[in-house]
């Protein structure tokens, strides 16, 4: 069973799939592990160091040549696979419902694609999550970057020389990245609201000491929500929710935006004529720029200006603390093959809950329902 693992070819991405960590465990499971030279530069793993836990350190061509599993954090063009053998697995994200294209190549190439991204929320899979582990990290690095844009302090400090006053943070969408950015606002001593369409964040909100703002008079999602997620909501409820946002949004000082909803773009949440309500200085990261963004105007990489107001947001926000979201990735695809080694056969044999739920393409067809469904 050879693991090969190549530098990542997608601009900006600075995190790599495996870890010296994780080849020594790979290894002891009688893995061979091959690393493109280089491929951990940018998540501070020197090549020395995969060498010493047990890896081959090789050029790209040689380190796919033979191997019958490839690791990304996402997914590299087919061409990249030349030499992998016949059938090969590649754990990684897809981003499946917006590169087709890809999912097609990968079929076509006979490859069988795995797609991380389409792990089920379920007990069991916990640890091989990869949206939770790096949602996670990218909560933490929103708030970060937002108090760094801002130019105020967050926590209330009482000087001699008078009061400043605590910020003011509010969370729209407290999933796995809200959660985070509520408590990281909480230690950096903010005043935390948030909301959310799923019921079942209030109790989260109040747990981390914040305060749950929520549309009161037309139903949000029932409890949890299907598999953990949001849908798309109805005008009415959609009305409902600008009127909150706009009376409470004016006396914000930063706002942090998480909502997604798989499979669509992200939803509008802020409108240019709501941040003209926001005091000048305040400032908006908007973790779903990537997906099309939750507020008005946002552009990935780029500080926009308007009316005063600041609003960031990263294409790739877990990539900004590239060593702990590679060790964090290098581990969620650990958890996931291991879980399935077979010992006799020398390989994982995956299940049909995990298997059928994350497998995009198999013997040079697409075969997930949620693409052929569509
Ligand atoms: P997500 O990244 O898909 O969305 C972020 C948040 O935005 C969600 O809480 C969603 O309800 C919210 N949202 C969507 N539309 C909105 C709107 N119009 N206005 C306001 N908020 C909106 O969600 P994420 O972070 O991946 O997780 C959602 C939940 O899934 C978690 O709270 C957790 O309970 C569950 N989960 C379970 C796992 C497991 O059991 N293996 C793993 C990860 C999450």
């Amino acid at each position: 069973m050879r693991i090969a693992v190549l530098k990542e070819r997608a601009p900006g991405e600075s995190r790599v799939a495996i870890t010296p960590e994780t080849v020594k465990k790979f290894a002891a499971l009688g893995a061979t592990v091959a690393v493109e030279e280089g491929a951990g530069i940018t998540a501070s793993i020197p090549d020395e160091a995969y060498r010493e836990a047990g890896a081959e350190v090789v050029p790209a061509p040689k380190a796919v040549e033979g191997a019958d599993i490839v690791l990304a954090v996402q997914a590299p063009d087919v061409m990249a696979l030349t030499g992998a053998k016949p059938g090969a697995w590649v754990a990684a994200t897809f981003d499946p419902f917006r590169e087709k294209d890809r999912v097609e190549a990968y079929a076509k190439g006979g490859f069988e694609a795995l797609s991380m991204e389409f792990m089920p929320r379920i007990t069991r899979a916990q640890s091989m999550d990869v949206l939770s582990s790096q949602s996670n990290l990218a909560g933490y690095k929103a708030v970060l970057t937002a108090a760094n844009e801002y130019g105020r302090a967050f926590p209330m400090m009482m000087t001699a020389a008078g009061t400043v006053q605590a910020a003011k943070v509010f969370v729209m969408g407290v999933g796995v990245a809200g959660l985070q950015a509520i408590a990281t606002a909480k230690r950096l001593g903010a005043q935390v609201s948030a909301t959310d369409v799923r019921s079942a964040t209030k109790e989260q909100i109040q747990s981390l000491g914040a305060k749950p703002i929520f549309v009161e008079n037309v139903a949000g999602i029932e409890g949890e929500g299907s598999g953990g997620y949001a849908t798309e909501m109805s005008e009415e409820y959609q009305k409902a929710q600008a009127e909150l946002v706009s009376s409470h949004i004016a006396k914000q000082d930063i706002v942090i935006t998480t909502a997604l909803i798989p499979g669509r773009p992200a939803p509008k949440l802020i409108s240019d004529a709501q941040i003209a309500t926001m005091k000048p200085g305040s400032v908006i990261f908007d973790l779903a720029v990537a997906q099309g963004g939750n507020v008005e105007g946002s552009q990935p990489d780029q500080t926009v200006e308007k009316h005063g107001v600041k609003i960031v947001g990263y294409s790739n926000t877990a990539g900004h603390l590239a060593a702990d979201a590679s060790a964090l990735f290098a581990r969620n695809l650990y958890n996931f093959l291991s879980a399935f080694w077979d010992k006799e056969q020398g390989k994982p044999v995956l299940d049909e809950e995990i298997g059928d739920a994350v497998r995009l393409t198999q013997g040079g067809k697409v075969v997930n329902e949620r693409l052929t469904a569509q």
